[in-house]
This record gives structure tokens, C-alpha cells and sequence, in this order.
């Protein structure tokens, strides 16, 4: 029997819908992303051959459009597929836990060979002693002594290598890696290439679409190689946006019938983090009305509290264009889509140039990219097109009150009124 708590929790509070809108949650049903997921498998049997994959993995895209998912999946897969587990370690790393070098090494290394390591740290010009992981993130001097050894980039190599060839391949997977430090960065891409010449190791790391142009700022080897390697997070295609609604929906014996569904695609775009919010308003409904299928009716019933989400998270975001003082910029960019799907990069700097000086174009277009507002889907050719992150926020940043504020002409000057001519 149950206690009074747990079955008070079971019966009257556990929430048991599927669908998980939020960062990082790994959808119930993750749609859409074979061919991503085909590649990343083939590195991995590489890996379990003895062989490393011949570059890293880059998956890059706008936020909420599954990068997280993605390596979660993969982490998954790694840990409990039959033919992989236990054959290969996996560890994951999310750049805001990388401050240091220190930090890279004790998360790449098993912690065996830290338990003996003593740390030299110049700590503001003096020098302090103690086991790794003391002293604060940021603050030291990346120094070390395992007897008379010195901590070098070096050293990290050799040992990476000599775990991934001794022990077990190691897929390394770092997300938000386009907040990573330059000095790590740089360390951890040439480790990662020196490694995989010599051992089974694979990189793969997430970001959002300025993660290319800071890799490149790192002066690291081989970054531009990286072939199948480079994949692309945008919207779902229109039947990954149905399989994401419906296959969770079919596992709990609900149906969606064809109008009912055209209409989740409009609202939700295709993007995965509003296909699970919606998801999560449909198994709501359904729970409360315990019909099979669900009609177009049903689904208008679910849309207040679907769009109530999806104002929230445009409001939160284009508070985050107004603090970085975008405005100007992604309210002209919006104009330029108001009536095609793409652009190129001289048309985005035109507009961009009618609402600032020149040399803020540059910054103001990386920062819209790094946003994610707009973007290079890298799988479309030499010279990708320029397309919007999500389309309709920019319908949103156009009605913002701060791009009506921008776009109005300054108030008159009137000459004041007096005895003067
Ligand atoms: N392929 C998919 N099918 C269905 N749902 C998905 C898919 N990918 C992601 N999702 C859902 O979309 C939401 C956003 O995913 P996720 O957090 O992985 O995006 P992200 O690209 O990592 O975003 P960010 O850049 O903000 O970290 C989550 O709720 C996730 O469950
Ligand atoms: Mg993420």
C-alpha cells in the first residue's frame, strides 16, 4: 500500500504528459533528425573499430531547435544501445563548467590521474600549493607539478591519448560551446585533433550560429575540416513536425485527424521547442475531455494556453534584443522578410545600413546571428542563404513598442516662441 504522501502525489499531482517543453529535455519522440543521427552513429562505429572519426562534430542552430536533444540522444544511445554499451566512455560538458584549463583537463582525464596531482598556483603574484580543483575558477595561473612534471597542453594530449588507446574510446560531447572560453577552446580543438591521429576519441560540440566564426577566432587546427561533421539545426520539415506531435500522442492511443493537425503546423511553425509546448496543451485537453481523437475544435480549445507560452517566449526575447539594443537592427531585418523566405548577406547589409552607420553592420549582423534571430544553414551549399531563426519573430519585434519607437521620425524641433526673429 502505498503511503499517504506517495499516493496523495500519484493521484492527485503526478503529471504524466509526454511532452517536455523546455531547454535541454529530450522530446518523447525525437523527430526529424535521422540523417543527423546516421552521422554521429557512423563516428561512433568508427570508435568501436579502434579508429578515431577523421574530424570533430559541429552541430550548429538557433535556439530551441533540438542541439541539446540531439547530444542527449547521443549520450543515450552510447550508454544503452546493445551494441555499444560499456564498450565506449562518453562525458558531457557544457562550456559554463570549462572556465579553465584545469577545468578541461579533470574533464577529459579519469579522475585516477588527478588524486595524486598537486597544484602550483600563482595566485595574484604569490604562490600556493593544493590538490586540483582548489582555488577559485578564473583566478590562478594554470600551473602544475605532478612530481617535477608540468602541467602543459602537451601533457593533456598524451594522457587523452593514452586513456582513449588503454582503457576505452571516449566520445567527448560540449554543449553551449560557443560561450567557451578562447583559451580552452584552443586547447581542447587541438587536443581533439592530435588525439583522434593517434587514438579512438570523438568531439562533438553544440552551438548557436556564431559558434563557426568564435571557433575561427581560436587559431585552431582543422576547424574549417569538418565535413559531414558540420550539421545544421533548423525548423522540422512539415512531416518531423506531425511524427513529433502524433507519435507520442499514438503511444497514449490518441489520434489527430488531418485539419486538426494542419492547423498545429501553423501555429507551431515547425519549431521543436512550440511543437512541445502545444503537445503538452493537446494531452491537457485530451485529459480533460477522454475523446480518441483529436478535431480541429479540440485544438482550438488547447490554443489560449499554447499562445499564452508562445508570447511569453517572444516577449522574453525580444526584451533580449532591447538589452543588447538590437532593435533597430532586427526590426529592419524583419522588414526584408516580411515577403521572402531568404536573403543574402549584401541584401542584409543594406538594410542593416539604413538604420546604422556603417561600421556597426558588421557587429549588429554577427550579433543577429549569434542570436540566432538569423542564419547560414550550413547544409545550403557554398554560400548559404540568410534565413530568419524563427519567422514569426519578427512579426513580433515589428509590433514591439520599441521598433515603433525606433522606426518614428525624431519629435520637431520648434523654434522657441519670443521676441527673437
Ligand atoms: N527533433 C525533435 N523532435 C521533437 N522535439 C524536439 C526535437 N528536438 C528538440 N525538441 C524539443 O524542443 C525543445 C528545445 O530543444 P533543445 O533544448 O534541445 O534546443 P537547443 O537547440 O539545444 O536550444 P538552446 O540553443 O536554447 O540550448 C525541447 O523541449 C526539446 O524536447
Ligand atoms: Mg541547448
Amino acid at each position: 500500500m502505498r503511503s499517504g504522501y506517495i499516493a496523495g502525489m500519484f493521484d492527485d499531482d503526478y503529471d504524466d504528459n509526454p511532452f517536455e517543453p523546455g531547454a535541454g529535455l529530450p522530446p518523447p519522440y525525437l523527430a526529424g533528425r535521422e540523417e543527423e543521427q546516421a552521422v554521429l552513429r557512423r563516428g561512433l562505429g568508427r570508435l568501436l573499430h579502434g579508429r578515431a572519426p577523421s574530424h570533430d562534430y559541429a552541430l550548429i542552430g538557433p535556439r530551441g531547435n533540438g542541439k541539446s536533444a540531439l547530444l542527449a540522444w547521443f549520450k543515450e544511445h552510447i550508454l544503452h544501445d546493445p551494441g555499444v554499451a560499456g564498450r565506449v566512455d562518453v562525458v558531457s560538458l557544457s562550456a559554463d563548467e570549462l572556465g579553465t584549463k584545469r577545468d578541461l583537463y579533470a574533464a577529459l582525464l579519469p579522475h585516477s590521474e588527478w588524486e595524486d596531482m598537486h597544484i602550483e598556483s600563482r595566485v595574484g603574484g604569490g604562490v600556493s600549493a593544493g590538490a586540483l580543483g582548489f582555488g577559485a575558477k578564473g583566478q590562478v595561473d594554470e600551473t602544475a607539478v605532478k612530481g617535477h612534471l608540468p602541467l602543459t597542453d602537451y601533457w593533456l594530449r598524451e594522457k587523452l591519448i593514452n586513456r582513449c588507446k588503454d582503457d576505452k574510446p571516449l566520445v567527448a560531447l560540449l554543449d553551449e560551446a560557443h560561450m567557451l572560453e578562447k583559451n580552452v577552446g584552443r586547447v581542447l580543438l587541438n587536443a581533439s585533433q592530435k588525439a583522434r591521429s593517434a587514438a579512438p576519441f570523438m568531439l562533438v560540440v553544440a552551438g548557436t550560429p556564431g559558434l563557426k566564426a568564435h571557433f575561427n577566432g581560436l587559431d585552431a587546427m582543422f576547424w574549417n575540416r569538418l565535413d559531414e561533421g558540420e550539421m545544421g539545426f533548423g525548423l522540422l520539415t512539415e512531416s518531423a513536425a506531425m511524427d513529433a506531435l502524433v507519435e507520442p500522442l499514438k503511444k497514449q492511443d490518441i489520434t489527430v485527424d488531418t485539419n486538426a493537425l494542419s492547423a498545429c503546423l501553423a501555429e507551431t511553425e515547425c519549431y521543436p521547442y512550440f511543437l512541445q509546448a502545444l503537445g503538452r496543451q493537446l494531452w491537457r485537453q485530451h485529459t480533460r475531455t477522454d475523446t480518441p481523437t483529436l478535431t480541429l475544435a479540440g485544438i482550438e480549445r488547447a490554443l489560449p494556453e499554447f499562445r499564452r507560452v508562445k508570447e511569453n517566449y517572444y516577449a522574453g526575447r525580444v526584451q533580449e534584443l532591447v538589452e543588447q539594443t538590437l532593435i533597430p537592427a532586427a526590426a529592419a531585418t524583419a522588414q526584408l522578410f516580411a515577403d521572402r523566405a531568404e536573403a543574402t548577406g549584401p541584401e542584409i547589409d543594406a538594410v542593416l545600413r539604413s538604420v546604422l552607420p556603417a561600421v556597426e553592420v558588421p557587429v549588429a549582423r554577427h550579433a543577429l546571428r549569434q542570436f540566432g534571430y538569423v542564419w547560414q544553414p550550413p547544409d545550403r551549399g557554398v554560400h548559404p542563404p540568410w534565413v530568419p531563426g524563427i519567422p514569426s519573430l519578427m512579426t513580433c519585434v515589428l509590433t514591439a513598442p520599441e521598433a515603433k519607437a525606433a522606426a518614428a521620425p525624431p519629435p520637431e524641433i520648434r523654434a522657441p516662441a519670443g521676441p527673437f526673429p
